[in-house]
């Protein structure tokens, strides 16, 4: 028992001289001083020795007990110091590496449009008037004199709410009789307003065209304003937003609350005019809808036609984004996918 006594003694040094990390010191303790570990199965098991060699063994069995606790004390420190050492090392932070970047949101191209176009109808004495996008058949048709039945409303299929008379407004125009109604004073005063928003149409949707999307409206009123002053004015605009040499040109049509009406075209920026995919070999794009407002129209807004009169147009900002960006389909607009909308 006494040459056990030593052989164990050796091998535990040497085994705690090997040993690299404070789970495998656990094990080590349990297995020599621990409840049932070797050093203290020895000391309990004293009682089988010879009576005369307790005395030596026991003395010796302690020394051993106190000296494997006092070498394993320092190897526990000096495993700890290797560990926080290691742990510091691995958790550093290297500032040499590139950061993360946050990710940022962006504006949707369509509301980058209507900032530009806000900024340049401001510049030009237009203030922005908001008006509802669920409207009244009355205001969206009726008052904008396209009578109920009238072969007219075929321009705009429409989408009906379950509440009789209400519908989702087909076009910006009917924000024309609110702004009259509301900043007019009964007709007595001038007013210059741009018309942002949502638009609904009862459509299939293709590349070409969406159930939802943006318009633009525009309305002066005042006295003696002429065709002049819209061609100049829309041509100052179009200056404004495509550059400096860019030309417009007017070509009749017709719309139910405009006389006369017209279409506005802008000369292809892309090709110069030349005709290119983009303007279809036209050289020109079609920018806008316009004309003096209808007699019945500033009527219906509170105004005596033969005192005052207005023009009015209506804008696609999402054409002409797509004009300027070359975006090819306008189910992207709404469609939501971050490939598309980041690239704004
Ligand atoms: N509301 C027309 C549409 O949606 C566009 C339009 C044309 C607006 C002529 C106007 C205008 O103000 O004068 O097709």
């Amino acid at each position: 028992m006494q040459q056990q006594l030593e052989q164990t003694y050796q091998q535990a040094l040497a085994d705690l001289e090997h040993i690299q990390s404070s789970d495998a010191l656990r094990e080590w303790e349990l297995k020599i001083l621990g409840q049932k570990g070797a050093i203290t199965l020895m000391l309990r098991g004293i009682g089988q020795l010879a009576k005369e060699e307790r005395a030596a063994f026991g003395k010796r069995a302690n020394e051993v007990r106190d000296l494997l606790a006092t070498a394993y004390e320092s190897r526990a420190e000096l495993v700890q110091e290797h560990e926080l050492a290691r742990s510091l090392e691995e958790g550093q932070i290297d500032v040499t590496l590139p950061g993360r970047a946050h990710p940022t949101g962006g504006l949707h191209p369509s509301t980058q449009t209507f900032r530009e176009l806000y900024r340049i109808w401001g510049d030009m004495g237009f203030q922005v008037f908001r008006s509802r996008d669920v409207e009244t058949d009355e205001m969206n048709f009726t008052l904008l004199n396209i009578p109920e039945h009238h072969p007219a409303r075929d321009m705009w299929d429409t989408f009906y709410t379950t509440t009789p008379g209400m519908i989702l407004r087909t076009h910006t125009s009917p924000g024309q009789i609110r702004a009259m109604r509301e900043l007019g004073a009964e007709g007595t005063q001038p007013i210059r307003v741009i018309l942002p928003g949502m638009c609904y149409r009862y459509e299939q949707i293709t590349a070409r065209s969406e159930m939802q999307f943006h318009q633009l409206e525009g309305l002066a009123i005042g006295r003696n304003i002429r065709m002049s002053d819209l061609k100049g004015t829309v041509t100052e605009f179009a200056r404004r937003f495509y550059g400096a040499n860019a030309k417009v040109r007017f070509r009749a049509s017709y719309f139910p609350f405009t006389e006369p009406s017209m279409e506005i075209d802008v000369e292809c920026f892309l090709c110069g005019g030349q005709g290119c995919r983009v303007c279809k070999y036209a050289g020109w794009l079609e920018i806008a809808g316009a004309g003096m407002v209808h007699p019945t129209v500033l009527r219906n807004g509170g105004y005596d036609p033969t005192q005052w009169s207005g023009f009015a147009f209506g804008m696609g900002p999402e054409r002409m984004t797509m004009l300027k960006h070359g975006i090819q389909d306008i189910r992207y607009f709404w469609s939501n996918d971050l490939r598309f909308l980041e690239q704004f």
